[in-house]
C-alpha cells in the first residue's frame, strides 16, 4: 500500500488537513501518516481533539516568543527524521507556514515528492503577509503536485511556469472542515449572555501587523462601542504574548469588550455563525466568514485571498485608525451595504475539497 505523510505544526493547518486525514482513513485505500511539528501547542492540541486525530509523530518544536530561525531548524531537524523512519511516497504540506516550508525543504532533501494543498495564493509583496509570501513561493518551487483552491490560485501559477499537468483545483479544505463542526442546534452560554448584541468577532495575530498596527485597530474598535451601545467585540485572542500585551493595555477596563482565550474550532465556527460581522488579519477565516454569510473586514493592505474581494464578500480596510472606525461604522449604518456583502456568494469552494484531494492521490 502507498504511503502518504502529512506534515502541519499550527492552527489552521490542522483545521484544514484534518477533512483529508479522515478521508484517507475512511477510504483505507492508501496509508496515512500524520506527522505535527509541534510550532503551536495548545492551539494544534485543541483541533486534534475536536477532530479526533492521534498523531503518528507529535515533535514539539514551539518555544515562547519563538525566533523564526530557532523554529525553522528545530522543524527540519524533527521532520527529517520522520522522513527517514516512514519514506512515504508523497509528503503532504498546507499552506505557508513555518511548518509547511520546513517539511517541504525536508521531503525535498530526501527526495521524496510533495504535495501542496491551497497552493498558488499570492499577494506578491514578499513582507506581506511576512514571512508567508516567501513560505508558499517556496514550497511551490519544490512542490510537484498543487492543489488549488481556485481558479485565480491556478492562473497564478500557470504564469510562475508550473507544470498544468501538476495542478488540481479543489476548493479551499476550510469548507470542508465546517461542514464537519457547524450545528443549527449550537448553544453556549457565553453566546446567550450576549444575545442582545450585535457581536463584532475580532482576531488579528499577523507578525507584520504586532505593534502600532494592531494598537490602532484596537483603538478605532473602543470607539465603536463607546458609540455604539448595541455593539460588543469577541476577541480570542491569540496566545502570542506579544499580541497579549497590546490587547491587554489597549482594550483595558473597556465594557463590551470581551478578551477571551482561543476557541477550538467546533466552538469558533459555530460563534461565527452566530456573529454579525468580522474584524480579522486571519487567512482562513477570509474563507470561512463568506461560507457563513458574514461580512469580514480585513485589517491589512495586502491579501491573499483577492477571491473574497471581488465577490463582495471582504473588503481589505488597511490598520489606521480612522480606515477602520470608518469601515465598521458603515456596515453598522447602512443595512444596504451590509446585506450586499451578507449575501455575496462564498468563492472558496463547496466542502468536497478533501475528497477531490485523496482522488487524486489515490489516481
Ligand atoms: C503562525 C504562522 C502564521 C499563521 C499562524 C496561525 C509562521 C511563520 N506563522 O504564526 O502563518 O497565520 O501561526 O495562528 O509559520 N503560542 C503559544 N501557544 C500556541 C501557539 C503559539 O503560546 O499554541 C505563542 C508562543 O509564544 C509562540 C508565539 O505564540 O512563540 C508565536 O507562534 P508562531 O507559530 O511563531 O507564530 P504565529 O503568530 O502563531
Ligand atoms: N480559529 C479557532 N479558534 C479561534 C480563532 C480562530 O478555531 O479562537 C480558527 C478559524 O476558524 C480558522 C483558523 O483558526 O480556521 C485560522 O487560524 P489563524 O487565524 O490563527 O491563522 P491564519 O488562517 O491567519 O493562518
Amino acid at each position: 500500500m502507498k504511503k502518504v505523510m502529512l506534515v502541519f505544526g499550527t492552527r489552521p493547518e490542522a483545521i484544514k488537513m484534518c477533512p483529508i486525514i479522515m478521508e484517507l482513513r475512511e477510504r483505507k485505500t492508501i496509508k496515512a501518516v500524520v506527522c505535527t511539528s509541534g510550532q503551536h501547542r495548545e492551539l494544534l492540541g485543541d483541533v486534534l481533539e475536536s477532530f479526533g486525530v492521534i498523531p503518528d509523530y507529535l515533535f514539539s518544536a514551539m518555544k515562547k516568543e519563538q525566533s523564526l530561525s530557532t523554529l525553522t531548524c528545530n522543524i527540519i531537524e524533527s521532520v527529517t527524521r520522520a522522513l527517514e523512519t516512514e519514506r512515504p511516497d508523497l509528503v503532504l504540506v498546507h499552506g505557508d507556514t513555518s511548518t509547511a516550508l520546513c517539511a517541504a525543504l525536508s521531503a525535498f532533501y530526501c527526495g521524496i515528492d510533495v504535495g501542496h494543498v491551497e497552493a498558488g495564493l499570492r499577494t506578491y509583496n514578499i513582507k506581506s503577509p511576512y514571512p508567508e509570501e516567501f513560505n508558499r513561493r517556496a514550497i511551490s518551487l519544490v512542490a510537484k503536485y498543487h492543489f488549488a483552491p481556485t481558479e485565480r490560485s491556478r492562473a497564478n501559477l500557470l504564469v510562475e511556469g508550473v507544470d498544468e499537468k501538476g495542478i488540481f483545483v479543489t476548493g479551499n479544505t476550510a469548507i470542508d472542515a465546517m461542514r464537519l463542526t457547524l450545528r443549527d442546534d449550537y448553544i453556549n452560554p457565553a453566546l446567550e449572555e450576549l444575545a442582545d448584541y450585535r457581536i463584532i468577532m475580532l482576531t488579528l495575530h499577523r507578525r507584520e501587523n504586532i505593534g502600532e498596527n494592531m494598537r490602532n485597530v484596537f483603538r478605532a474598535l473602543c470607539r465603536i462601542v463607546e458609540e455604539y451601545k448595541d455593539v460588543c467585540v469577541l476577541y480570542p485572542a491569540h496566545p502570542n504574548p506579544k499580541v497579549r500585551r497590546i490587547a491587554e493595555q489597549e482594550f483595558a477596563m473597556r465594557e463590551r469588550i470581551h478578551i477571551i482565550e482561543p476557541l477550538v474550532a467546533f466552538d469558533f465556527h459555530n460563534f461565527l455563525a452566530r456573529c454579525y460581522m468580522v474584524v480579522t488579519d486571519s487567512g482562513g477565516i477570509q474563507e470561512e466568514a463568506p461560507y457563513l454569510g458574514k461580512p469580514v473586514l480585513v485589517a491589512r493592505n495586502t491579501t491573499e485571498r483577492p477571491e473574497g474581494i471581488e465577490a463582495g464578500t471582504a473588503r481589505l480596510i488597511g490598520c489606521e485608525e480612522e480606515g477602520v472606525y470608518e469601515s465598521v461604522k458603515l456596515l453598522l449604518d447602512k443595512r444596504e451595504v451590509y446585506f450586499e456583502m451578507a449575501q455575496a456568494k462564498n468563492p472558496y469552494g463547496d466542502g468536497f475539497a478533501a475528497s477531490r484531494i485523496v482522488d487524486f492521490i489515490s489516481r
